[in-house]
Parts: structure tokens; sequence; C-alpha cells
């Protein structure tokens, strides 16, 4: 390490329903490196639907993840989603930042269906460099109470959030480095979890749309379960594992309608409201639950499209040891959202 060579890192946070991530980046080199990966279960209904219903097991669980990361400091980056969000692309007259942000306040009104005494607001100057007289802004509006709950949970265990982020914003961060090839045409990242399956669309790179299906690997499980009469473990089992039984068609019919309709109804909804009314060219999916054999097949034959699952480490530095005892390509897909979040640098 030179004189002024100091580690600087990012931890990145993603408190799941089924699975707390953690994913540390050291930025203090050229490139950005992925340095650690921990990864905690959290106990059953301790999260339902995106609302935290124990926090304290939620913060214990957290603790427990930034201990087995190597994690000692107290700043985590972090993120919301869900409903209580919304991005929204808008155009406006073309002023200065300061003033940009004046006006947003008005334009939201206009625009996001919450009240606005209890909105967080943030905004983005898409073309910032851009001569006309109307600039592309992407406008974020998000429930202040969803991230005054977030900021509880780490205030509990203990920790510093230097940044709450999108959960759509982290996860474009992470396709943007490993996958830039997403970052052109209307793309979709579906990002299948435990318990909610996220569906992004991107317009030459900018997420202009997020929609959340429940449905996620619990469903599978249960359906498994129910179906088949297989236990939870079995189950885990075959969606967990690499070849595909023949348990699963049923499973990955239903279920893989319902997520190909839910990317289907978001691409229509651009088309009819968006004035390049262009197609969707190819979807990337990620989470625990891309990893159920014959599901992005599935897919791919059901949207007629290019299906591929994404991997957060496909252009990305990996410090040898980074995943410890951890299997890197059965936990990778999951790492997304969390190698996203690391990658904002905390300058
Ligand atoms: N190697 C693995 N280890 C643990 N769980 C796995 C693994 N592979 C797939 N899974 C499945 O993935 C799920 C977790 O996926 P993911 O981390 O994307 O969800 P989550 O972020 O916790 O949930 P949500 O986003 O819906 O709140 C687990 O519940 C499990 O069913
Ligand atoms: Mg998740």
């Amino acid at each position: 390490m030179g004189l002024f060579g100091r580690s600087r890192t990012t931890v990145g946070l993603d408190i799941g329903s089924g699975l707390i991530k953690v994913a540390v980046v050291d930025h203090g080199k050229k490139q950005p490196e992925l340095v650690k990966v921990a990864v905690t279960p959290l106990l059953a209904d301790a999260i339902v639907e995106g609302e935290v219903m124990d926090p304290g097991i939620v913060s214990d669980a957290v603790r427990g993840a930034l201990s087995a990361a190597g994690v000692k400091g107290s700043a985590v980056v972090t993120a919301v989603g869900g409903r209580d969000v919304i991005i929204k692309k808008i155009q406006i007259e073309r002023v200065k930042e300061q003033q940009a942000r004046e006006l947003m306040r008005w334009e939201a009104e206009q625009h996001v269906p919450f009240d606005m005494e209890s909105v967080e607001l943030d905004f983005q100057i898409l073309d910032p460099d851009g001569g006309g007289d109307e600039m592309q802004v992407l406008l974020v509006a998000a429930k202040r109470e969803l991230i005054e709950n977030k900021l509880r949970i780490l205030t509990d265990a203990g920790l510093k959030p230097s940044l709450v982020d999108v959960d759509a914003f982290a996860l474009h961060n992470a396709f943007e480095v490993n996958h830039p090839d997403a970052m052109s045409g209307i793309v979709g990242l579906v990002n299948i979890g435990h318990e909610v399956t996220n569906i992004n669309i991107l317009d030459e790179g900018v997420p202009i749309l997020t929609r959340d299906l429940t449905v996620g690997t619990r469903r599978f499980r249960e359906d498994l379960q129910r179906e088949r009469g297989l236990s939870a473990d079995e189950a885990d089992q075959l969606l967990q594992g690499y070849d595909r039984s023949s348990h699963l068609d049923s499973v990955i019919e239903s279920r893989g309608e319902e997520i190909a309709v839910g990317v289907e109804r978001a691409a229509a909804f651009l088309a009819s409201s968006a004035r390049t009314g262009g197609q969707l060219s190819s979807v990337y999916t990620c989470g625990g639950g891309s990893r159920i054999p014959g599901l992005t097949e599935a897919l791919a034959n059901r949207l007629r499209i290019r299906v591929d699952q994404a991997n957060p480490l496909a252009n990305l530095k990996v410090r040898d040891g980074a995943f410890g005892s951890l299997v890197t390509d059965e936990i990778a897909p999951l790492m997304m959202l969390p190698i996203g979040l690391a990658l904002r640098s905390a300058a």
C-alpha cells in the first residue's frame, strides 16, 4: 500500500425476506474489488411482503451478517424498494440543479400519487450536458415511513447508513458494470427473491419503470409441498439444485407464467406511455429464484425473447477468498443488489 493508499471500502447491505446479504467492495484502487461476501438466513415471517414484522430479529440477523463479513465499521449502504417507492421519468424546462431541486416538489405533486407531506424526493438529471430547452429528469419519491423504518433497523443494529439508495438503482449499478449490453434498448431486469419478484425496465440504461409481484421462492416451495407432497427441505433442494426434476414442471409452468405476464404488463405499460413504443429486447434474471432449474428457459420460451441469468461477477474483480466457504456460483446470482449497493463509492 502506498503512502496515501488507504482502504476505502463500501459495505452494501441487502435486507431480504429470506436472506440478509452483505457485499464489501474496496474502492481504494483503480478498479473496484469485491473483497467479502456474507449471507445470513432470516427467520421465516420476520419480514412479510416487505414489511418488517419483527425488527429485533432483523437487527440481530443484520449484525450477524456483518460480523460474518468481518465488517468492523458502522457505515453501510442500503436501499428501499417496493410499492412505496415511485420512479418516474419526466421532462422539465432546462434549469440549474439548484432550481431543479425547487421545481421537484411541484413536479412530484403532478406525478406521484402519495401525500407530499409524507415523502422524500430525490432526482437525477439524465442529460446534464444536453443542449435543448428541456431536460430529462428521473424523479424518485419514497414514503418517509419506509425510509424511517429502514433506518430504525440499522440504528438498532448499531449501524450508520451512509446512503439510502433505491433497489432499482442499485441493481442498475451492478448491471452497468457487469452487463454493459443491458444498457441499450429496452431491457427487463427481473429479481426473483424469496417473497417478491421485482421487475425493472431499463430504457437505454435508464431505470424508468419498476413493478413488484408477490411471487418468489417461498411460493414455489409452498406449491411443491402442496401439489407434490414434498417436505420443505426436499422442495428447497430441488429449487436450489442443478438438475431439473419433473416435480418442477407444473410449478415452473404456473409461476413462470405469472412472472412472464408481469414482465409483459410492465413492457406494455411502457409502450403505451413512452414515445418510443419500443419492444422489450431481452431480460436478465437474478435473485435466489433465478437459480430454479429450468425457470430461465421457461421465461425465454414464453416471452419469446432472450432471457439470461445475470452475473454480478462478470466484470468485477474478486479477491481470493471473498466468498469464504460459500459456493461462488450458487451465491453470486443472489448478490446483484448488494454488490450494486457496495459499488457506490462512499466518497
Ligand atoms: N445457495 C443458496 N442459498 C440460500 N438460498 C438460496 C440459494 N439458492 C437459492 N436460494 C433461494 O433463494 C432465496 C433467497 O433469494 P434472495 O436472496 O434473492 O431473496 P430475498 O432478497 O431474501 O427475498 P425478497 O427480495 O423477496 O425479500 C432463498 O429463500 C432460497 O429459497
Ligand atoms: Mg431481495
